[in-house]
């Protein structure tokens, strides 16, 4: 198979996770057989530093013509003070909306080698952690109105979270299609206690649902949610959610997991490219140093192989190296514990391809 990847570095530790992870990209295509063609290509801070804005048209382009996109992370305190509409993070909302990408899929899932590491009581770890948060991607708060305007001699700030009942079926439908491949227990996530909004989440799930009988459909506000995560989470299965709420549980989830470090996301549209990162920032204060956790980032990958290439096998032989290095006792320095071997971002990486090979 002959696939064209799109490459987005990034800021802070996006270049060294992303290097690792290509050289595992490498190390599967050459143990099945198949080519992988980088396109690299600038976002975030470092495509402001080159160009001036965090995503050029020839980074959309290139995504857009690419079969697929892996990207890094974007940000770091040296694009601090730009302008709210030309920081990093504008370049990373971009590309998702550019390319259409509405459903975001997180699993939170406990590598049983990083108990330990959860900050979770060992009885609540014990029961289990694998869930899924589908994020909405491309609508809400993120992309409403936002603008800040003088009223009555003080400024005043307004964020607009619009959502059409398209929208919310289309990511509605993820959610459920989603929970039928797994346990077939879905969670919509809402503040229907107080928004509007959530209000329409819940009319369009109630009409949504009647396709799926044999999903069992439950509703939570979200400050609840975010409680019953930490005190029950094996109680879920998938759970789908707004932009904004999702992008705070998904952090959540991925922290009692062990590490964020570890966490990769699948970012989807209608076709079958995606855009796949890790849910961590860029961590500027360890990048370059060969510290950073290249996982999530390579889970990642492993995500784009079977979601957007259709290739389980070579996805499943990732995520089983992964699994190997950690029985081996490897850890970078976010997921440290008693007894294991630290090792860099680097070392990592290799231990990986070894393991694929
Ligand atoms: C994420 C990040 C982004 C988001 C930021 C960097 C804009 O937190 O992918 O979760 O809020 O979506
Ligand atoms: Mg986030």
């Amino acid at each position: 198979m002959r696939k064209r990847i799109a490459v987005l570095k990034g800021d802070g530790i996006g270049p060294e996770i992303v290097g690792e992870t290509l050289k595992v990209l490498e190390a599967v295509a050459e143990q099945y057989g198949h080519h992988f063609a980088y396109n690299f290509l600038d976002i975030g801070g470092a495509a402001i530093d080159k160009t001036g804005v965090p995503l050029p048209q020839e980074t959309i382009d290139g995504c857009l013509e690419a079969d697929s996109t892996l990207l890094g992370a974007v940000g770091g305190p040296k694009w601090d003070n730009v302008p709210g509409d030309r920081r990093p993070e504008k370049g990373l909302l971009g590309i998702r909306s550019a390319m259409g990408l509405f459903a975001n899929l997180r699993p939170a899932k406990l590598f049983p080698q990083l108990a330990d590491a959860s900050p979770l009581r060992a009885d609540i770890v014990a029961r289990g952690i694998d869930f899924l948060v589908v994020r909405e991607l491309i609508g809400g708060v993120y992309f409403g109105g936002h603008k800040t305007e003088t009223v009555n001699g003080e400024r005043v700030a307004t964020d607009v979270m619009p959502y059409a009942e398209h929208e919310i079926e289309r990511i509605l439908r993820v959610g459920f299609e989603t929970a039928a491949k797994r346990r077939s227990r879905l969670t919509v996530v809402d503040k229907a206690n107080v928004l509007d909004t959530s209000r329409l989440w819940r009319a369009v799930a109630a009409r949504v649902a009647a396709d799926y009988p044999d999903i069992a459909l439950n509703y939570m506000y979200v400050d609840n949610a975010s409680m019953q995560i930490v005190k029950d989470p094996a109680q879920f299965d998938v759970i789908v959610t707004e932009n904004m709420f999702g992008d705070i549980l998904s952090d959540e989830a991925s922290m009692i997991t062990g590490s964020i470090g570890m966490i990769p996301s699948a970012s989807l549209g209608e076709g079958t490219r995606g855009l796949y990162e890790p849910i961590h920032g860029s961590a500027p204060d360890i990048a370059g140093q060969d510290k950073a956790n290249p996982i999530g980032t390579i889970l990642s990958a492993a995500m784009m192989l079977k979601y957007s290439f259709g290739l389980a096998k070579e996805s499943e032989a990732v995520e089983a190296a992964v699994n190997k290095v950690l029985e081996q006792g490897l850890r970078t320095g976010d997921m440290m514990s008693g007894g294991c071997t630290l090792v860099g971002c680097r070392a990592m990486g290799d231990a990986i391809c070894a393991a694929i090979g």
